[in-house]
């Protein structure tokens, strides 16, 4: 199978997750499109969607599925997204979108991350993906230094500008031996937005998608 057919069937078998009458936590990136796409079979089916990003948004209206404001959403069954990498705990690197920040937020509100990804994703040690963290723009060269400092190589993602309108630094070379300590770290920096590690928002389920077809891996 290719790495799309794989995206394919682990967007499919999300939808066995959807808890019916519910609003649906949905994330950003190709994999997720695919489960967007699932979704609008059973769109009559859902009370909505609370998306993670202008592009899910856009892909969400445009086949017919309400997305709500986070703001009027208290809690959420499930939230459905992709990832960069996933480890054997559960714990992520996710940014390569650049919703990182959003997605951590509708994570936030979920009873129950479930993670689809191809079975490339899956790694020992996260960090061979280089680390997304989003910035505000008047502290990405400070927050660099600090990167350099621990070993890592930054760098700007050129072009990019997230829907919050701040900058995406790309760290290289990190082996993230304990993302939750990383994670909890990074985010205290001044001017660091959110950082691309989800350890505290880890997955509870992982739909993992192989040539032998979906593997679940639960935590
Ligand atoms: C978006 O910012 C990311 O967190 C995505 O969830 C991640 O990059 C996975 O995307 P793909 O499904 O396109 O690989």
């Amino acid at each position: 199978m290719t790495q799309d057919e794989l995206k394919a069937l682990v967007g499919r078998a999300a939808i066995d997750h959807v808890v019916p009458g519910s609003v649906v936590g949905v994330g950003t990136g190709s994999t997720v499109n695919c489960f967007i796409d699932e979704l609008a079979k059973i769109k009559d089916r859902i009370a909505g969607a609370v998306s993670s990003s202008l592009k899910s948004t856009e892909r969400l209206q445009a086949l017919g599925i309400p997305v709500l404001d986070s703001n009027s959403v208290e809690r959420l069954p499930v939230y459905i997204d992709g990832a960069d990498e996933i480890d054997r705990a559960g714990c992520m690197i996710k940014g390569g979108g650049a919703a990182l920040t959003r997605e951590k937020i509708v994570a936030d509100i979920a009873e129950r991350f479930v993670c689809i990804a191809d079975a490339s994703k899956l790694v020992d040690t996260l960090g061979r993906f280089p680390l997304p963290v989003e910035v505000i723009p008047m502290a990405s060269s400070q927050i660099a230094r600090k990167f350099e400092a621990m070993g890592g190589n930054p760098s700007l993602r050129n072009g990019v500008i997230t829907d919050n309108g701040n900058l995406i630094l790309d760290v290289h070379g990190l082996a993230i031996t304990d993302p939750a300590a990383l994670e909890a770290e990074i985010n205290q920096w001044p001017g660091v937005v959110t950082c691309g590690i989800f350890a505290r928002n880890k997955a509870a389920v992982c739909l993992l998608g192989t040539a032998d077809g979906v593997r679940t891996l639960a935590w």
